[in-house]
């Protein structure tokens, strides 16, 4: 059971099929052009969608607003170091301003960024600085069925070969847990012989720590080394390995806004000082507001709690669970922060250029009025200006994302009851075409109607 109890309540909008069918149409049935009383549940995503702890509100209210220097960025500071161990820590608003600071800083034009799967923002990020961005997830992620425990693992065959090869590597990401793969987790034994290649190459070797607290969770449960180890010890080995981090907090630090910074090389700290002082706040803020950065800290303390993370992991484990019974797939084995459907395995009669990702995730909203995200063609395809599909994604998927402390079980048996009613009858529902299909950013603003 949930190891806290309710003391403040929002309403959720209840909506009647009719009302969704309207206000989906009007949108462009995209997504992202509802709006907050369109929707009943809300799957999108699991970033900054947490609940505040009554401790975190507390910790606001002590917020110390001082321009330079405030207390609140000591307590944040310290709080950070003592989970990463890092010399350097910088306060930034999000997880993506951390990464533009640091490739900015770090990566020559030209140079490689190596990852087990580099996330959107990151991607982006390392191209803007004119880097090349590679991915090098393990051979067994792309198995969406098997039970093998760590396929968010970085290929280590490929990443030895790239760094004594004749390319020349900026840095090695490495993401926990690998949400662009299926939110699954990394094998400590895969940080450590990451990070040993890595210092054996004199490459940098940074963690994108999003989800640091749940990537040791899953440690704790499938690695036998780790079996009974705390997953705040397995977070503060698995930082140590690195030589610094970026963080979205948003995720793990439970908070509405906030990332983290974290490096040990001096000079390249006074680099991306110097950038964050230009273009974030003040390195005693960068960004944030003091009770902004009190809330974090309180929310890195709260987030490894085992009890807060084992009931995390079992209500993502129970949706799978229900969905499955529902004769509803999904990638395998179950991470902590989103259960992956496979929309492509659910409705075979609609082929992939009339995206069966979005048509799930469509349906889910126009059944349920729940909200979540299409991980397939339409994000991922490549996809021409005329919206007609050239190269379709490897896998048809649907993300629904678990905000922290929101939901209750029985939302998501809500969920998972949908989801249900939708495998009765699954040819039934329709294809999409693209009307607009904007190149840039695509997701968020093209338009489709139905077929
Ligand atoms: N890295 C990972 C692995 C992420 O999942 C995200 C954000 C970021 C970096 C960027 O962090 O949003 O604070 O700037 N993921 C969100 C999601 C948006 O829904 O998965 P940010």
């Amino acid at each position: 059971m949930e190891p806290y109890r309710i003391k403040v309540v929002e309403p959720i909008p209840i909506t009647t099929r009719e009302y969704r069918e309207r206000r989906y149409a009007e949108g462009g049935y995209n997504q992202f052009n509802l709006t907050a009383d369109d929707i009943t549940i809300d799957l999108l995503s699991d970033s900054g969608t947490g609940a505040l702890s009554a401790e975190q509100q507390a910790a606001g209210m002590r917020g110390d607003e001082t321009y330079a220097g405030a207390r609140s960025w000591a307590r944040f500071r310290e709080v950070a170091a003592e989970l990463t161990g890092y010399d350097h820590i910088f306060p930034v608003h999000q997880g993506r301003a951390a990464e533009r600071i640091l490739f900015t800083a770090l990566l020559k034009p030209g140079q490689i960024s190596l990852s087990n799967t580099h996330f959107d923002t990151t991607r982006a990020n390392v191209e803007l600085v004119g880097g090349i961005w590679r991915d090098i997830p393990c051979a067994e992620a792309e198995d969406l069925d098997s039970d093998e425990p760590f396929k968010g693992n970085i290929d280590l065959v490929a990443l030895e070969a790239a760094l004594a090869g004749p390319d020349d590597i900026g840095l090695v990401l490495m993401t926990i847990t690998n949400n662009g793969g299926g939110g699954q987790p990394v094998a400590m034994s895969n940080i450590k012989k990451a990070s040993k290649l890595c210092r054996k190459h004199g490459v940098p070797f940074i963690l994108d720590a999003a989800r640091f607290a749940e990537n040791a969770w899953l440690v704790t449960q499938r690695e036998e080394k780790y079996r009974g180890h705390s997953p705040r010890d397995v977070v503060k080995k698995a930082f140590r390995l690195a030589d610094g981090c970026v963080a979205s907090l948003k995720k793990d630090g439970i908070v509405h806004i906030g990332g983290l910074l974290g490096l040990n090389d001096p000079e390249l700290a006074r680099r991306c000082e110097l950038l964050l002082m230009a273009t974030e706040g003040f390195r005693t803020y960068g960004g944030l507001s003091g009770r902004d950065l009190d809330m974090c800290a309180q929310g890195m303390l709260e987030v490894t709690d085992p009890l807060y993370l084992r009931e995390r992991a079992d209500a993502t484990a129970h949706l799978a669970e229900c969905a499955r019974k529902a004769g509803v797939d999904s990638v395998q084995p179950t991470g902590v922060h989103a259960v992956y459907l496979n929309a492509g395995r659910l409705l075979p009669h609609i082929p992939p250029h009339q995206f069966p990702g979005h048509s799930l995730a469509s349906e889910l909203y126009l059944a349920g009025g729940i909200r979540c995200a299409e991980l397939g063609s339409l994000y991922l395809g490549e996809i021409t200006d005329d919206g007609e599909l050239i190269t379709p994604a490897p896998y048809e998927l649907v993300r629904l994302a678990i905000p922290r402390r929101v939901y209750t079980r029985s939302h998501l048996e809500y969920v998972a009851e949908t989801l249900a009613g939708i495998a009765e009858n699954p040819e039934q529902v329709p294809g999409y075409r693209l009307t607009e299909a904007p190149a840039m950013l695509r997701p968020f603003r093209c338009r489709l109607e139905k077929i």
